[in-house]
C-alpha cells in the first residue's frame, strides 16, 4: 500500500493517475473528505496515524505556509510508528546550496536530513521549476497582460511535472532507486524569454513578460531559491529522468502543446 500525500496537487495528481493505470494499490491523502481517499492534515499531526496505517511506502509532498520541516517530521514520526518502510520525498533543486549567506531550500534540507536519520528507506526528488507553473498565468496571458519573470536572463531546465511523477512512481514501485537523490531537470536550458517565445508559438498569441527583480516581496521560503536561480545556480541539465525512465525528459514545448486547452481556458 502506497500513501500519496499532496494527492490533489500538481505532482500528486499525476502520481495518482499513474498508480491507477498500473493497478498499484494506493491511498490518496487530502485535507478534504474525498471518495476512496483518506482525510488528514499536516497541521493536525494526530490525523496522520490513520493515513499511514498499513502503508508500506509514502510519497511525501509538503507545502508548509511558512518554511518549516515540521510537516515532514510529523509524517516521519507517524510513518515509523506505523512500520512504513520507504519514503519518496518531493524536494527541490539546489536544496542545501549556499547563496548570499543563506541556504537554498533550507526546510527541504532539514526534512531530507530527518528522513535520512529515520532509518527508513528513501529516495529524494529534486526538480527545478515545473512547466505547469505557467497555468497560474493563464488569465494574464489571455488578457494580453505581461507575466512576471522572476529569474531574469538566467537559464533553467524547466521540467514536465509528468516526468517528476513518473520518476516518483518508479522509485516507489522498485528498490532500484533506494538511497538516490535525483535532480529531475528537463532536457534543455531555457531563459524565461525562451519559455515565453515557446508559449507564443504554441498558443499563437503574444506572450508579454515583465522583469520582477524585487524578490524581497516573495514568500520567505522562495527568496533564496529564486535569487540563486536568477544568479544562474539552476542552469544545469542532468540525465536523471532518462536514467530512471529509460526515455528522455519531455521538452517545455511538448508540455505546452499538451496543455494548449488548459492554457486557453479561463482559470
Ligand atoms: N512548483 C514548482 O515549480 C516546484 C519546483 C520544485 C519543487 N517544488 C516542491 O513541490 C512541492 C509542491 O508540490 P505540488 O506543486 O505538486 O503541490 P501543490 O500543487 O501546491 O499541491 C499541494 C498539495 O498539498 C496538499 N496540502 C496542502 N496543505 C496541506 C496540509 N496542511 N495537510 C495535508 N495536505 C496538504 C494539498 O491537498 P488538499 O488541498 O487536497 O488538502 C495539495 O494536494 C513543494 O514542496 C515545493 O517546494 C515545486
Amino acid at each position: 500500500m502506497i500513501l500519496v500525500t499532496g494527492a490533489t496537487g500538481t505532482i500528486g495528481s499525476h502520481v495518482v493517475r499513474l498508480l491507477t493505470d498500473r493497478g498499484v494499490p494506493f491511498r490518496a491523502m487530502s485535507r478534504r473528505e474525498r471518495p476512496g481517499g483518506v482525510r488528514a492534515d499536516f497541521d493536525d499531526p494526530a490525523s496522520l496515524a490513520g493515513a499511514v496505517a498499513g502503508v508500506d511506502t509514502v510519497f511525501l509532498v509538503t507545502v508548509p505556509p511558512v518554511p518549516t520541516a515540521d510537516h515532514d517530521i510529523d509524517l516521519i514520526t507517524a510513518a515509523r510508528a506505523a512500520g512504513v518502510r520507504k519514503i519518496v520525498k518531493l524536494s527541490a533543486i539546489g536544496s542545501g546550496k549556499l547563496f548570499d549567506g543563506a541556504t537554498v531550500g533550507e526546510w527541504h534540507v532539514a526534512a531530507e536530513e530527518a528522513i535520512e536519520a529515520s532509518g527508513l528507506v528513501w529516495t529524494m526528488l529534486r526538480p527545478p521549476s515545473f512547466a505547469s507553473n505557467f497555468l497560474r498565468y493563464r488569465a494574464l496571458i489571455q488578457a494580453g497582460e505581461p507575466i512576471p519573470n522572476l529569474t531574469g536572463d538566467s537559464r533553467q531546465a524547466i521540467v514536465d511535472p509528468r516526468d517528476v511523477a513518473a520518476v516518483a512512481v518508479a522509485a516507489m514501485t522498485s528498490d532500484a532507486h533506494d538511497g538516490q537523490r535525483y535532480d529531475l531537470t528537463g532536457p534543455k536550458l531555457l531563459t524565461f524569454t525562451d519559455q515565453a517565445a515557446i508559449l507564443e508559438r504554441v498558443l499563437e498569441r503574444l506572450v508579454k513578460i515583465i522583469d520582477v527583480s524585487a524578490l524581497d516581496q516573495l514568500p520567505t521560503g522562495m527568496i533564496t531559491g529564486i535569487s540563486w536561480a536568477r544568479a544562474g545556480g539552476a542552469a544545469y541539465v542532468t540525465d536523471d529522468v532518462l536514467r530512471v525512465l529509460g526515455r528522455p525528459a519531455g521538452t517545455f514545448e511538448e508540455w505546452a502543446r499538451d496543455h494548449q486547452e488548459a492554457l486557453a481556458a479561463m482559470p
